[in-house]
C-alpha cells in the first residue's frame, strides 16, 4: 500500500482501568434554549480507596462545551487548579469526599451531529450512546460509573412537555414565560442512558399490570400529526412486558414508561432507563403508511429496547469493548419474542437471510472485527451486525449447546448475580458455566476470533456394515491476515431422512476440535443427510447435496430452516454450475417451485418466504471477483421462465390471496412479482397500485413497476409523492425505491439532490439517499467509478454534518477487493482521496483507514 494512516484515537481493552472514584448523586439543571443552553451540574464525588492522599479524575469533555465556571466544595478553582487535555478536565482531588459544581453552555442548535442534546422537526431531545453525554457537560462519560440523577428542565413554554430518566418530582411555572420539571431516577445509571425531550407533544396513554397487580403507566409522545399512527407501537410494548413476564420472569421496575418519536435521530432507537428515543421510522405505523414488514419491525424494535431494560440498563456495559454484551443479547431476546408473536420459520430464516447477506460479507472484509474487539480505532464504528446479529447467534449457541432449560438457569444466575453491575462477555460466560459445569472451555474464542468458519462436511455409506459415517471439519481464516485460527465447539443439528422422505434421526452434534468422524449403524438404506438445521451455528456449511437430495429435503424438511436451505441450495447450484444451459437451469429450479403452489394454501406465509428471490449480495459474496451482470442475467431468466411456466398458477394464487391479512399480502405479492416479469401481465402493476389504500400493496406495486421499467413507472412515482409528501417516513422509501432503480445514473441523482425533500441533515434520509445508492449493485458496477465518485463526495458532505452517519455509509467501498480492474484501482484511489480530505472526521477516517491498509 503507498500510504500508511495512524489513527490518535485507537484505544486498547486491555489499557481498560477501573475507576478509583464514585460519584453518588448528580443533580443536573439544564435551562434549555435553542442556542444557548445553560447546564449546571453537580456532583459529589469520592475516592474508593480512601487511604490515597490524592486521586485524579477526569471529566471527559468536547468542542461542543463552553465552560463557565467550575468549583470544588463551595471554592471556584482559577485556570491553574485543573488541566485541560484535549477537551477533557482533568483535577486532582484531595484524600475522602468533595462536591463538584460546573456550570458550561451548549448550543443544541448546531448540534448536527445529533448527539447530546440537539433540535429535532422544533423540539429538544438527546441521544448520549455512547458517548454523547460529554457533549452536554463535563463528567466521566464512561458505563463503569453509575449515578443516581436528579434532572431539573427549564424551558419556555412553547415546548410544554417536559421529560426525563425517572419520576416526576415536581412541575411548575417560572417568569419569562417559563415553567420547569424535575425529574428523580431511582436506578443508578451509566451516562449513556441519560436523555431528555422537550416540546410540543402529543400523546397515547395505557397501562401494563404487572404480577403483582401495580400498573406501570405507558406513554407513547409524537408529534401532534402522528399521533394516530402510534397505537400498534403502545400493544407491541404491552405484549413485550408481558412476554419478559411470561419467558424470563423480568418484570418492569419503573413506574413510568415513555416513548417519544424523534425525527432526527442516528440510530433506530435508544433505550434510555424509562425514556426510550425512538427514530420515527421504528415506531410509527398504520396500514396506510407501513406495510407489514415495517410493522414487525416496530414490534421488534419497541421489544428490543424494552428487553434492554434488563439487559443492558439493570446490568450494564463495563467498557465498550463489551457493547455486544447488552446488543447480543437484546436481539436474541428480541428474536425470540417475535418468534413466539410471527410464524417461528418466517422469522427464523429471516434473521439468517439478514445475518448471511450482511453480516457474512462484513465479517469476510476489511471492517471484520471479533464480537469483542481488543482496538478500537472509534467507538461509533462497532455498532455494526457483527456486535448485534453475529453476537445474538453467539447467545443461540449457549441456548443450542445447554439446551432452554440450561440456559434458563444460566441467564437467571446471570441477572441475579450481576444486578446493578458494569460487567462484561466473560461474567456472562461465567454465569452459564457456573450453572452448566459442562459448557466448552474454549467457548470464548466465539468472543475474540473474527471471521467465519466453515463447516466441511462429507458422509460415505457402507451398504455392507449398514453404516454411514459422517465426516466434519472446521476451518477458520483471519479475513485480514489470512491467518489459521483455534478450533472452535460449533454444534450441528443434524437429521437423517430416508429416500422417499421419512424422517428417520434427528440429533445435535458439537463439534470441538478440527476434525471428528461420526458413523451411524444399522442404516438399512443409503439416507439422506440434513445439517446444520435451523442454522445452529453461524457458520458456512460445504457440503455437496445432490440435486435429489435437496428436491426430497425441498418437500419434507420438518426444519423450517432446512427447507427453505435446500431451494436455496438448489438455487445456488445451478448458478454456480457453468456447465449447464439456461434452460437447464430453468427447469430444474421449475420443478421445485411446482410443489409448492400447494404449500402455499397449507403454509402461506412461510411459502412466500420460501419464494422470496434472496437478495443478490448474497450470491455475490460467494463469488471469487463480483459478476452482476452474470447474476443478474440468470436470474431474470430463471424468473420469466418459472413465471411463464406457472401462469395460471401464479394467477390462481394472486386471485385466491386477496384477503385482508400480511401472510395473504405476501402471497399474492410474491406472485404479482413473478408474473409480472412477462410484459402481458404488467397491467397489474399500476392496477394494484391505484386501487389499493394498504401500503404493503402499493409499496409492491411500485417497485415492481420501477424494477420493470413499465411505462406508468413514473406517473405512480409522481402520485407516491403526490399522496404522501407529508409522511416523512414514506419520502424515504420514495427515495430509496428510485435510487434502486437498475438504470439509475448520474443524471437522476442530480434532479434528486436538487429536490425540495432533499436533506443532508436528516439520517433517514441520508440512508434512503446516499445509502440506497451504495446498495444499488447493478447500478455500481454499470457506471463505475463516477457512481463511487458521486457516493464519496456525498459522504463527505455528510461527514461535516453527521459524521456517525456518514461512517455508516461507507459500505459499498468495503467490497473493493473484489472488484473487477480497472474499476478496482479506481475505486482504490477515491478511498486514498477522501482519507486526505481536510476536516475529516475521526469516525469516516477509521472506517476508510481500515478499509485500504
Ligand atoms: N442502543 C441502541 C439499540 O441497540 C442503539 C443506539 C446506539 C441508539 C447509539 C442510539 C445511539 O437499541
Ligand atoms: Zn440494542
Amino acid at each position: 500500500m503507498p500510504f500508511t494512516y495512524t489513527n490518535d484515537h485507537q484505544i486498547y481493552r486491555l489499557d481498560y482501568t477501573a475507576p478509583n472514584f464514585t460519584v453518588e448523586q448528580l443533580a443536573l439543571e439544564i435551562d434549555l434554549d435553542p442556542v444557548s443552553t445553560k447546564v449546571t451540574t453537580r456532583f459529589v464525588i469520592d475516592a474508593i480507596d480512601q487511604n490515597i492522599d490524592e486521586y485524579e479524575v477526569r471529566l471527559h469533555g468536547s468542542n461542543e462545551l463552553l465552560l463557565a465556571t467550575i468549583a470544588i466544595d463551595g471554592q471556584q478553582l482559577d485556570s491553574s487548579e485543573f488541566i485541560f487535555d484535549e477537551n477533557d478536565l482533568l483535577i486532582i482531588f484531595t484524600q475522602g469526599q468533595h462536591t463538584v459544581e460546573i456550570i458550561n453552555t451548549i448550543n443544541p442548535s448546531t448540534n448536527t451531529e445529533l448527539s447530546g442534546i440537539y433540535i429535532s422537526n422544533g423540539m429538544f431531545c438527546s441521544d448520549c450512546e455512547p458517548q454523547g453525554f460529554r457533549n452536554i457537560t463535563y463528567f466521566p462519560d464512561r458505563p463503569d460509573v453509575m449515578t443516581r440523577y436528579r434532572v431539573t428542565l427549564r424551558a419556555d413554554q412553547a415546548y410544554p412537555v417536559l421529560l426525563s430518566n425517572g419520576n416526576l418530582i415536581e412541575e411548575g411555572l417560572l417568569e419569562n414565560n417559563r415553567h420547569y420539571a424535575i425529574w428523580e431516577d431511582p436506578f443508578p445509571k451509566p451516562t449513556y442512558l441519560f436523555a431528555i425531550v422537550a416540546g410540543n407533544l402529543a400523546y397515547i396513554e395505557d397501562q401494563h399490570i404487572r404480577p403483582n397487580g401495580s400498573p406501570v403507566q405507558l406513554r407513547v409522545y409524537a408529534d401532534q400529526k402522528d399521533i394516530d399512527r402510534c397505537d400498534f407501537a403502545m400493544k407491541s410494548l404491552k405484549k413485550a412486558m408481558k412476554w419478559d413476564e411470561e419467558r424470563f420472569g423480568l418484570i418492569c421496575d419503573l413506574d413510568f414508561y415513555n416513548i417519544v418519536a424523534v425525527d432526527d435521530f442516528n440510530g433506530g432507537a435508544m433505550e434510555n432507563k424509562g425514556l426510550n428515543l425512538f427514530n420515527t421510522s421504528c415506531i410509527l405505523a398504520s396500514p396506510e403508511t407501513a406495510n407489514d414488514d415495517d410493522f414487525t419491525f416496530v414490534e421488534a424494535v419497541v421489544g428490543h429496547e424494552y428487553f434492554h431494560n434488563w439487559t443492558g440498563n439493570r446490568i450494564t456495559l463495563r467498557d465498550w469493548f463489551n457493547l455486544s454484551l447488552k446488543e447480543s443479547l437484546t436481539v436474541f431476546r428480541e428474536q425470540e419474542f417475535i418468534g413466539t408473536e410471527e410464524h417461528p420459520g418466517v422469522r427464523r430464516v429471516q434473521d439468517v437471510n439478514y445475518l448471511r447477506t450482511h453480516q457474512f460479507p462484513d465479517d469476510q472484509g476489511p471492517l471484520s472485527h471479533a464480537v469483542r474487539p481488543d482496538t478500537l480505532g472509534s467507538i461509533e464504528n462497532i455498532y455494526t451486525t457483527t456486535t448485534y446479529e453475529k453476537g445474538a447467534e453467539i447467545i443461540r449457541l449457549y441456548q443450542t449447546i445447554l439446551g432452554k432449560e440450561g440456559f434458563d438457569r444460566g441467564f437467571a444466575r446471570y441477572i441475579k448475580e450481576f444486578d446493578g453491575q458494569a460487567v462484561t462477555v466473560d461474567d456472562f460466560y461465567q454465569a452459564m458455566k457456573a450453572e452448566n459445569p459442562r459448557l466448552f472451555d474454549n467457548f470464548m474464542l466465539w468472543y475474540s476470533q473474527r471471521g467465519t468458519p466453515i463447516v466441511k462436511a462429507s458422509t460415505e455409506y457402507h451398504p455392507d456394515k449398514k453404516e454411514l459415517r459422517l465426516s466434519l471439519k472446521q476451518y477458520l481464516f483471519d479475513p485480514v491476515t489470512k491467518e489459521s485460527k483455534q478450533p472452535m465447539p460449533i454444534p450441528v443439528s443434524y437429521a437423517l431422512f430416508s429416500q422417499d422422505g421419512e424422517l428417520l434421526l434427528e440429533e445435535t452434534f458439537t463439534l470441538t476440535t478440527h476434525q471428528q468422524c461420526l458413523v451411524f449403524h444399522n442404516i438399512d438404506a443409503e439416507p439422506i443427510i440434513s445439517l446444520l438445521r435451523g442454522f445452529s451455528a453461524p457458520v458456512m456449511l460445504d457440503y455437496d447435496y445432490s440435486f435429489r437430495e435437496l428436491q426430497t429435503l425441498i418437500a419434507y424438511e420438518t426444519d423450517y430452516f432446512s427447507k427453505w436451505e435446500a431451494l436455496q441450495n438448489l438455487i445456488l447450484k445451478v448458478i454456480f454450475a457453468r456447465d449447464m444451459t439456461l434452460d437447464q437451469m430453468s427447469e430444474i429450479i421449475g420443478n421445485a417451485v411446482e410443489p409448492l403452489f400447494d404449500y402455499a394454501y397449507e403454509d402461506p406465509a412461510f411459502c412466500a418466504q420460501l419464494l422470496t428471490i434472496p437478495d443478490e449480495g448474497y450470491y455475490l459474496g460467494l463469488m471469487e471477483v463480483e459478476d452482476i451482470f452474470y447474476l443478474r442475467n440468470i436470474r431474470q431468466t430463471i424468473v420469466r421462465y418459472v413465471a411463464s411456466r406457472f401462469q395460471d398458477r401464479w394467477l390462481k394464487l394472486y386471485q385466491d390471496f386477496q384477503k385482508d391479512d400480511a401472510e395473504s399480502r405476501a402471497i399474492k405479492n410474491i406472485a404479482l412479482k413473478f408474473i409480472t416479469s412477462l410484459e402481458e401481465y404488467q397491467y397489474l402493476l399500476p392496477e394494484q397500485y391505484y386501487q389499493s389504500s394498504n401500503m404493503t400493496d402499493i409499496g409492491s406495486a411500485l417497485k415492481c413497476a420501477v424494477w420493470q421499467d413499465i411505462p406508468e413507472k413514473q406517473a405512480m412515482l409522481d402520485d407516491f409523492y403526490e399522496r404522501y409528501q407529508h409522511y416523512s417516513t414514506l419520502i424515504d422509501r420514495w427515495f430509496s425505491v428510485q435510487e434502486s432503480d437498475p438504470n439509475l445514473t448520474l443524471d437522476m441523482l442530480d434532479k434528486i439532490v436538487e429536490h425540495p425533500a432533499f436533506t443532508r441533515n436528516n439520517p433517514n434520509r441520508v440512508r434512503a439517499i446516499v445509502g440506497a445508492v451504495g446498495k444499488n449493485r447493478y447500478a455500481l458496477a454499470k457506471v463505475g467509478s463516477p457512481l463511487y465518485q458521486w457516493i464519496a463526495n456525498e459522504i463527505l458532505e455528510i461527514d461535516r454534518i453527521n459524521s456517525i452517519t456518514a461512517a455508516k455509509l461507507v459500505t459499498p467501498f468495503t467490497k473493493v477487493a473484489r472488484l473487477q480492474e480497472p474499476l478496482q484501482s479506481e475505486v482504490i484511489e477515491i478511498i486514498h482521496t477522501m482519507l486526505k480530505a481536510p476536516n475529516i472526521s475521526n469516525n469516516l477516517f477509521d472506517q476508510l483507514k481500515r478499509i485500504v491498509q
